[in-house]
């Protein structure tokens, strides 16, 4: 006797209780079967506690085994039917399975994880048949036992890949039977479960909210209707035939049933529809509307993970009323949202959702210590990784899911997992998984791969799908794959994901991006860029909060966002009109100044001025870069240019920033500004550590270092400016420390800062341009081998590189006054981002923008500024530049990149780090 059964046995014993495509169950035929069932797993030795794995599809066999389990103290194990023999085997070993209950469609799977795993478990019964399996109806029948209470043990994978078991305490094993139905009733009561009515499942039921959601109802009386599968026009037609009352689906069998042709659509009535719950990942507002519209306000939205059970709770009105609500949290169970170190922010402020239940009432994962402790934050805290907010009157709002998790048709996927697959290919040097948008899954699996160089890229794609297949589930198996020279791995290893993830998104939807350092490691976002251009070409940029270090503090900063300006015409009109969008006011840097102090010691720096000082500084040291005073040192660059080459090519083994790209303006710079040569290094090293502040690599974000390196360029330029004073040569500095407009010099603070100024334009831009044009070079063979026929398109090709290239892809403005840009209305004190880089590949002002035309002709690019802050150091740059492709031409056919290209963490330049290359020998007679 299944005692959980017996009010409805008692009441409606001739009702239909269990339905599927082949079976129909009255609650006495229930009763029996299930009764049944205890025999034969008891009968089979199973003991109390003891583990039952269940590869079984959504049938009426499933939920009577399940209620038999619930009922003999044993603890069922669901597995996904999808997934491959390893993957099955794995769960096998670490539950620690005695038996496993399958059908004949799995059977072949199950018998091979059963072969793989060691100590396996004993007994392989099967509902229908199937090679290896014995049938359960040959199994015998043991004698009565009394009822206690079993569990279910539920596998998710967590973020580091490999399924993990949960355990929760809503079903205690070995507990009298009482306690399951205490529990059933109060859990019922609570989540607004009915006691009677017919609940239809159509998801898989081994999914934990499926299963909650089909289970309870039934063990509270109501009927359950199943299907193995999801069907929208069969979904329509059983719950009107069969009077449906309460089911559970996610957003993307929303999407598919909103498909339905317009005939089968109006002939649904679902008139006897209560309930639906939904959940499974975020249900676009527009798709929810509609459903409300077609089936009535009976949708309830929830917040809930295999870890924490159902958290919160939306009904339609309420829903309605907060768009976008996933409810409040039940007491006792509390919603904290907390910072990653996990301290509680205040509503409004977004960061990780974490669920706090009383002491005893959390969950831990199976064999797993580590990760439980991972997922808590506080005692009996504990959070799955969501992102998302509270208002004022503690609803809860998702933001996001955590960056490694991928919801694909209502399904986790965790990227862990499948990236731990794609790295036992050969092909594969490093990997990384990411969800991307997608109409009807919502989200779709994608693998960014590196490969290994020695691999060919043809058929890449075919080769690691059937290599994943063989070990993964298919709906974990990449739809799409994308091949990158380089996985922007952090130092520590730390990957990326949410920048690369956020590539993918609808401008309107990737509000951090353009301000995070970390998504410029894969390269200039251009196709953020031209989203942006088209559909918001004056946008909100939400800034990303950012770590410095200062005096060993961790100080976290997040600056107030500005307006991304990314259209051609519009970063002109920004950069013409100073009086309405100053670089005095906020400075020219994207980071806010952080005391006033710093603003006022910024000003000093001409870059930060306005007019009247700006255009006085200038005037002193605009002499020194007239196209005149430029062109007497192109015989020097011309010089510097062939040695740097020529000594990269006899060294053959290179690296194209260390030894082409940062030599060469170093080189020019030392002889323009006066510097020892052999204090290049010195150069190098302070406008690293300027412009790489985000780079762990370089700044680090330490506040404390880029003091430092202020201190230690000052104070050698002051010493190198007394000497000037007192014996004057004819370098830059000489010119500077005398020069004199209306009567005036440059202050001592001027001096300095003008001077560190040049030391990182003039070195820092070149390096990349010459960088990122060899890298752009080789990765167009007809152009270079345009370049190498034709020494007339050098010109040209200098302006085409700077333009496709922009070393510098942003400056920043603050608007003065309240304009209207782009039909945006900015205010005054706005931030105000101009993107050089967006400008350059504007399809208003080029033709076929993406293309690299180095006879392109004309080229307004914009990568040297525009108006009164228009580049000093052009002229210089375009020598450097011309020189430079002059020098390489005769070798440029023999070069290639041998190994991945490294970006800096940085926001403002398009800046290399490392590029790997080899000169080729040269065939006999060159
Ligand atoms: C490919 C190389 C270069 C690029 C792409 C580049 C880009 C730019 C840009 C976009 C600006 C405009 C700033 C604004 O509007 O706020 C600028 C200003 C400036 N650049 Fe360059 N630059 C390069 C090379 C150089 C060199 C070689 C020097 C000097 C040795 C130099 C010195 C300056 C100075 C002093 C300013 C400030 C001008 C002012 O505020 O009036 N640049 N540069």
């Amino acid at each position: 006797m299944a005692e959980l059964l017996q009010t409805m046995v008692r009441d409606r014993a001739g009702d239909v209780a269990l339905t599927d495509e082949r079976t129909t169950r009255t609650w006495a035929e229930l009763d029996r079967s299930v009764d049944r069932w205890i025999g034969v797993l008891r009968g089979a030795g199973l003991d109390v506690g003891d583990r039952v794995a269940f590869v079984l599809g959504n049938r009426h066999e499933t939920f009577e085994a399940l209620l038999a389990c619930v009922h003999a103290g044993l603890v069922a194990v669901p597995v996904n039917w999808h997934l491959t023999a390893p993957e099955i085997a794995h769960i096998l070993t670490d539950c620690g399975a005695r038996a496993v209950l399958t059908e004949a469609a799995y059977a072949p799977t199950v018998r091979d994880a059963v072969a793989r795993t060691p100590d396996g478990p004993d007994l392989l019964m099967s509902v229908d048949g199937g090679d290896g399996c014995t049938p359960v109806d040959d199994l015998p029948v043991g004698p009565p036992v009394a009822a206690l209470s079993g569990g279910v043990l539920l596998y998710t994978s967590g973020t580091s890949g490999r399924p993990k078991g949960v355990v929760n305490p809503l079903l205690k094993v070995g507990a009298p039977i009482d306690r399951v139905a205490a529990t059933t009733e109060a859990l019922g009561g609570g989540l607004g479960i009915p006691t009677q009515g017919q609940a239809l499942l159509v998801g898989p039921w081994y999914h934990s909210a499926q299963l909650f959601f089909a289970q309870f109802p039934l063990l509270r009386g109501c009927g359950l209707v199943l299907r193995r599968g999801f069907d929208p026009v069969e979904v329509l037609r059983v719950i009107d035939e069969e009077k449906i009352t309460i089911s559970h689906l996610v957003p993307t069998q929303f999407v598919r049933l909103l498909r339905v042709d317009a005939a089968t659509r109006a002939a649904f009535s679902g008139a006897s529809l209560a309930r639906i719950w939904h959940g499974g990942g975020p249900c676009p507002p527009e798709t929810k509307r509609a459903m409300i519209e077609w089936w009535g306000p009976v949708f309830v939205e929830y917040y809930a993970a295999t870890e924490a059970g159902i958290v919160t709770l939306a009904d339609s009105h309420t829903w309605l009323a907060r768009p976008g609500t996933v409810g409040r949290p039940a007491p006792p169970t509390e919603v904290v949202v907390v910072d990653d170190e996990g301290r509680p922010l205040p509503a409004g402020r977004e960061g990780r959702v974490a669920v706090r239940r009383p002491p005893g009432r959390g969950f831990h994962y199976h064999n797993a210590p580590e990760q439980t402790e991972q997922a808590h934050v506080a005692p009996d805290t504990f959070t799955v990784g969501d992102l998302g907010h509270l208002d004022a009157d503690g609803y809860l709002f998702l933001t996001g899911r955590s960056a490694e998790l991928i919801v694909t048709g209502g399904v986790n996927v965790y990227p862990a997992e499948v990236e731990a697959v794609l790295s036992t290919h050969p092909a594969v040097q490093d990997s990384v998984v990411i969800g991307v948008p997608d109409e009807e899954f919502g989200e779709q699996v994608r693998a960014v791969v590196q490969l290994d160089p020695a691999w060919p890229a043809q058929g890449v794609e075919q080769a690691l799908d059937a290599h994943c297949r063989t070990s993964l589930a298919g709906f974990k198996v990449p739809r799409s794959y994308e091949v990158v020279d380089r996985i922007p791995r952090e130092p520590t290893g730390k990957l990326p994901r949410g920048a690369l993830r956020d590539r993918y998104r609808p401008a309107a939807v990737s509000p951090g991006l353009l301000a995070d350092p970390a998504s410029y490691l894969t390269g200039v976002p251009h196709d953020e860029f031209a989203r942006r251009r088209r559909d918001a070409p004056v946008a909100w940029v939400e800034e990303v909060e950012l770590t410095r270090t200062d005096q060993d503090r961790s100080v976290r900063s997040r600056g107030r966002g500005f307006w991304a300006v990314t259209r051609h015409s519009a970063v002109s009109e920004v950069s013409r009109d100073p009086a309405t969008f100053s670089s005095a006011a906020g400075g020219a840097f994207l980071a806010d100044p952080r005391t006033p102090e710093d603003l006022h010691r910024n000003r000093q720096l001409l870059i930060n001025m306005d007019a009247p000082e700006h255009a006085w500084v200038r005037r002193l040291v605009a002499g020194a870069f007239t196209p005149r005073a430029v062109g007497r040192l192109g015989e020097l660059v011309t010089r510097h240019a062939e040695e740097v080459v020529a000594r990269a090519v006899a060294a053959r083994d290179i690296d194209v920033v260390a030894d082409l790209a940062a030599e060469l303006p170093l080189l020019v710079l030392t002889d323009l500004l006066g510097v020892p040569r052999e204090d290049r290094r010195l150069l190098f090293d302070w406008s690293n550590n300027l412009v790489g502040f985000d780079d762990p690599r370089y700044g680090g974000g330490s506040v404390q270092r880029y003091r430092d390196t202020f201190a230690a360029a000052f104070s050698y330029v002051r010493e190198l400016a007394a000497q000037r004073r007192a014996a004057p040569t004819d370098d830059l500095l000489s010119l500077l420390v005398h020069a004199e407009a209306d009567g005036r010099g440059l202050t001592d603070a001027q001096l300095c800062q003008l001077w560190l100024l040049l030391v990182i334009a003039g070195n820092e831009t070149t390096r990349h341009l010459i960088s990122n044009g060899v890298q752009a070079l080789l990765e167009h063979p007809e152009q270079r081998d345009r370049l190498i026929a034709e020494p007339d398109l050098t010109a040209s090709a200098v302006e085409e590189l700077l333009r496709f290239v922009t070393p510098i892809m942003q400056f920043r403005r603050t608007a003065t006054r309240d304009t209207v840009l782009d039909g945006t209305r900015i205010a005054a004190g706005d931030k105000v981002v101009i993107y050089y880089a967006s400008a350059n590949r504007d399809p208003a002002a080029f033709t076929d923008p993406d293309r690299l035309d180095l006879a392109r002709d004309p080229n307004p690019h914009l990568a040297f500024g525009i108006g009164p802050h228009f580049c000093l150091g052009a002229h210089l740059a375009r020598l450097e530049m011309a020189a430079f492709l002059t020098a390489i031409r005769p070798h440029l056919a023999r070069l290639r990149l041998t190994g991945p290209v490294r970006r800096m963490r940085t926001n403002f330049m398009n800046a290399v780090t490392a590029m790997p290359a080899r000169f080729d020998v040269a065939p006999e007679g060159e």
